[in-house]
């Protein structure tokens, strides 16, 4: 069993011409969920990790996962309007129009090391608007981590075109 195969792909969901990787398959797999989060809980025990960041929505499922067990912290980066203490944001760019995130002021302390999580990296749009929010908050970034890339989609590049590192469990590529 990999984790890639426990990952279903929905031809043409939710428009035409696009294959869409549901990691609820796995999420829904006793072993493949421990071992997805056994895999980046040992990448990132000896790290030093303090908060780990989840982008809403099914970034929070694997984040607080792992931030357990790192024995860390957990924020969630929220999309806009469902934090209830003063916010920064950022605005990202989906297909059609502007989204936001937010995060609260106070969710991290300058120089925490902090691990950036989500389900998934295809742009990399909403984890640049997220890297944006912790870096104003003064946190340190030691990784981006997500369970799958789309590497057609250029995000993992835009990250490290920036400057930030990024780990992948597993990869869609050209199928
Ligand atoms: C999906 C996915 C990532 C993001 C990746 O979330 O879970 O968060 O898109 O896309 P990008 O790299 O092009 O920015 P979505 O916004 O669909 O929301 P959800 O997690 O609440 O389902
Ligand atoms: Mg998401």
């Amino acid at each position: 069993m990999t984790l890639k195969s426990l990952i279903r792909t929905i031809p043409h969901y939710p428009k035409e011409g696009v294959q869409f990787r549901d990691v609820t398959t796995l999420m829904k797999n006793p072993e493949g969920f421990r071992r997805a989060i056994d895999l980046l809980g040992e990448r990132y025990r000896d790290q030093g990790i303090r908060i780990v960041a989840g982008i809403e929505s099914r970034g929070f499922i694997v984040g607080a996962a792992l931030a357990h067990h790192l024995g860390a912290g957990f924020v969630p980066i929220r999309k806009k309007g469902k934090l209830p203490a003063p916010v920064i944001h950022e605005d990202y760019e989906l297909e059609y129009g502007l989204d936001r995130i937010e995060v609260h002021v106070d969710a991290i302390g300058k120089g925490e090391r902090v691990l950036l999580v989500d389900d998934l990296i295809a742009t990399g749009g909403t984890a640049e608007a997220a890297l944006k929010l912790i870096g104003t908050l003064g946190g340190v970034v030691v990784e981006t981590a997500f369970l799958v890339d789309l590497p057609d989609l250029g995000g993992r590049r835009r990250l490290e075109a920036l400057g930030h590192k990024v780990f992948t469990l597993t990869e869609f590529e050209g199928d």
